[in-house]
């Protein structure tokens, strides 16, 4: 077979395009955090992970232009051989202050810093790692670039204890999870995770990418909201998120972190972070622990979200953070109701399987603290109508089964056949 076959022969994305339900690849051409102006009309934004709001706060913006300034657009290297800034030294020496960890390393994305650290971890000889199954693809990609013989998938602690209940010691373990899982904003159990880690001897890596800068005092994230930040060995977060910036981070012991810094690849054999991404991630990390007013606006703003959308009958799978998901079950109506609300001018992004169980579809909200009242109010207006229109389910979804398909591509696979009948 061609290698390129499966190419040609993808039809997927043309479907929902000509069936007018698209919801990828917006463009954007402006945006001032809460509004974005997409595909030439005004939005609210409620499809972002701009948890504080910080992507325009003017200490930010004004360390980006200087560190432009100071340094020119990019590095040109790997921090191994002769990227490595004064502003990457300075993000991880006060990364590692604020996470209690004893050394941090920084990394040019998220992505990169779990594929490289788990390649490379889960190479050793015998190891095993347990991945959550909602967990991340850079997590599951990463344990798998380690050809780490013995990768296993838990869903749940109930689970994950009953695999781990076989053999008494699990001491080449890397145990991996989210902190807040990305499209349902479900928190983890860290406790009783810590509580298994404690009788059976594994290591823990938590990636904390939606838990740092939200939960926990001045955002410290998920472990340090459940008092169990020094039992997590490594800890993994991105500046994609709340730091409003690019790039990210594992923090653990000096010696660990030592080894990481020269042996993992994706840091190696990749070009540094940008010298305004690296300055915006830090005056992001400086005002996020000085500016606690961040996170009562933050969660005055969850809240009111939160019950708005619940008065209209939207389950919200309980969650407690600024990710408040709209079950909808049906894919295709997922994909429906995001594109009215654009057209309606409401920005959110719809969650379908793999993101989620099949037939358990989401409309994935996000609120930050810089959504005004107004902002909130209009885009409640619009699900509010859009709930008024259309069958959301009302049932708890934990009650309902999984699909045994993706419903998005039958219906259209359907509508295109009818199309084509209709034009023969
Ligand atoms: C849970 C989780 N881990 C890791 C990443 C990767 O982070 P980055 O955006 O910095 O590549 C993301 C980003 O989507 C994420 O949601």
């Amino acid at each position: 077979m061609d290698i390129l076959e499966p190419c040609y022969a993808y039809q997927d994305s043309r479907l929902v395009k000509e069936a007018g339900l698209y919801p990828y690849f917006h463009t954007l051409s402006s945006s001032d955090g809460p509004v974005v102006t997409v595909e030439g009309r005004r939005a609210v934004m409620l499809g972002s992970n701009n948890y504080l709001g910080l992507t325009h706060h003017p200490e930010v913006l004004q360390a980006a232009h200087a560190a432009l300034d100071r340094y020119g657009t990019g590095c040109t290297g790997s921090r191994f051989l002769n990227g490595n800034l004064e502003l990457h030294e300075t993000l991880e020496q006060e990364l590692a202050e604020f996470t209690g960890k004893e050394a941090t390393l920084v990394f040019s994305s998220g992505f990169l810093a779990n594929l490289g650290t788990l390649g490379l971890l889960g190479g050793v000889e015998g190891a095993v790692i347990f991945s959550a199954t909602e967990n991340h693809a850079s997590l599951i990609d990463g344990a798998r670039m380690a050809r780490c013989r013995r990768v296993r998938m838990f869903d749940g602690i109930d689970d994950l204890e009953r695999q781990l209940s076989q053999t008494p010691s699990w001491s080449n373990t890397l145990v991996v999870t989210d902190g807040v899982f990305s499209m349902t904003g479900r928190v983890v159990d860290l406790r009783a995770l810590v509580e298994l880690k404690r009788r059976y001897g594994f290591r823990l890596y938590l990636d904390d990418a939606h838990g740092f800068g939200v939960l926990g005092p001045q955002g410290r994230g998920t472990a340090a909201s459940q008092g169990v930040a020094d039992e997590v060995d490594l800890l993994f977060a991105t500046f994609s998120k709340s730091l409003a910036s690019l790039g990210g981070f594992v923090a653990g012991e000096q010696p660990v972190i030592e080894y990481l810094r020269h042996k993992v690849r994706t840091l190696i054999f990749s070009a540094a972070l940008p010298p305004a991404s690296a300055a915006a991630a830090l005056a992001a990390l400086r005002v996020m622990r000085r500016d606690t007013s961040l996170f009562v606006r933050l969660w005055e703003n969850v809240e009111f979200f939160r019950k708005g959308v619940e008065k209209f009958g939207y389950q919200t799978l309980g969650t407690s953070t600024p990710i408040v998901p709209l079950f909808i079950g049906s894919e295709t109506l997922a994909f429906l109701m995001c594109r009215e609300a654009l057209d309606m001018g409401v920005f959110t992004t719809p969650a379908i399987y793999p993101a989620v169980p099949m037939g358990h579809a989401l409309i994935r909200t996000s609120v930050t603290p810089s959504h005004t009242r107004e902002h909130l109010e209009t885009a409640l207006e619009v699900l509010g109508a859009l709930a008024r229109r259309h069958p959301i389910p009302k049932e708890d979804p934990s009650k309902l089964p999984h699909a045994r398909e993706m419903d998005i591509v039958t219906t259209l696979q359907r509508w295109a056949m009818e199309q084509q009948q209709a034009s023969s």
